[in-house]
């Protein structure tokens, strides 16, 4: 598998944290996954490719419902969480190791492709959608959760872009609502759904911890904390409680859909 360097630092962070993705992680409660897939029809049982599966909450959650869900990731350690939490709860999947950008897939193969606070560690969204696009079946659907920010806001865009670079090195880029939808459109899906959400992220240090953060980076990202500009703070809405830094992710969810007569 040959990588650029934005897949790699994604494939070493990740392959190094693995184990903490798992049951006590926050991506554990599967609440926004069930939402958006209330809001559209799935046969039964679907084809599932979970993208970037990370522990596999969002496609080991797919398997629950009976469909026949395949986990993909570019960090074999996380796809090895996945096979152990399917173990544990008595639930099939397939897990195969590649890029969210190239997808080893015939056309037309998935009935749902799924990516859930991944997309902003692609180093091209563009060829994501594009791969899922081709992936899907006719009248097939993408979901993608993650964490976003507004249209028209570059310094809460930048000021978060450097927070979560320093905490992340393999970060690379939240898009906004208006880049998912121009995405989607340039790889021929309709989107139907995208909407914003404030999601509460509970401690800075947990969010340090998850992702290993050096010291150096994290006395920065406390200096940016401390000199949150006014833009940024209408969109975060930092705060202090109980001796831990809270904030609000936004938190997008973007269902798209291949049109029933596309090839
Ligand atoms: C926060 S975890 C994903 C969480 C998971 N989707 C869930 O619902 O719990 C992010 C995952 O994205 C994966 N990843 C990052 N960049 C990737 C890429 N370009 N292609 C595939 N996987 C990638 C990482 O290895 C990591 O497992």
């Amino acid at each position: 598998m040959s990588l650029d360097s934005v897949q790699s630092a994604a494939a070493e962070q990740f392959g190094r944290q693995s184990h903490r993705y798992g049951k006590g992680h926050i991506l554990a409660d599967v609440s926004d996954v069930i939402a958006a897939l209330n809001r559209f029809s799935l046969p039964s049982p679907a084809h599932v490719l979970d993208v970037a599966t990370g522990a596999g909450h969002t496609g080991l959650h797919c398997a629950s419902l009976g469909h026949d869900v395949t986990c993909a990731d570019i960090a074999q350690p996380m796809l090895d969480r996945v096979n152990e939490a399917a173990d544990e709860r008595g639930l099939k999947v397939m897990t195969r190791l590649h890029p969210a950008e190239s997808m080893p897939y015939p056309d037309g193969t998935f009935d749902l492709v799924t990516s859930r606070v991944a997309p902003h560690h692609f180093s091209s969204p563009e060829s994501f959608v594009r791969e899922a696009a081709r992936v899907l079946k006719s009248g097939g659907h993408l979901l993608v959760i993650d964490g976003n920010i507004e249209d028209g806001d570059p310094v809460a865009e930048e000021w978060s872009h450097r927070v979560e670079t320093l905490r992340d090195p393999s970060h690379h880029r939240f898009l906004s609502p208006a880049q998912w939808r121009a995405l989607c459109a340039a790889a021929g899906l309709q989107t139907l759904h995208a909407a914003l959400e404030p999601f509460k992220m509970p401690d800075l240090e947990w969010y340090f911890d998850t992702a290993n953060t050096s010291p150096a980076n994290r006395a920065a990202v406390l200096e940016l904390v401390r000199n949150v500009p006014a833009e940024a703070q209408r969109q975060f809405n930092l705060a202090e409680e109980n001796g831990k830094i809270t904030w609000w992710w936004r938190r997008l969810t973007l269902i798209a859909a291949k049109p029933a007569d596309a090839r």
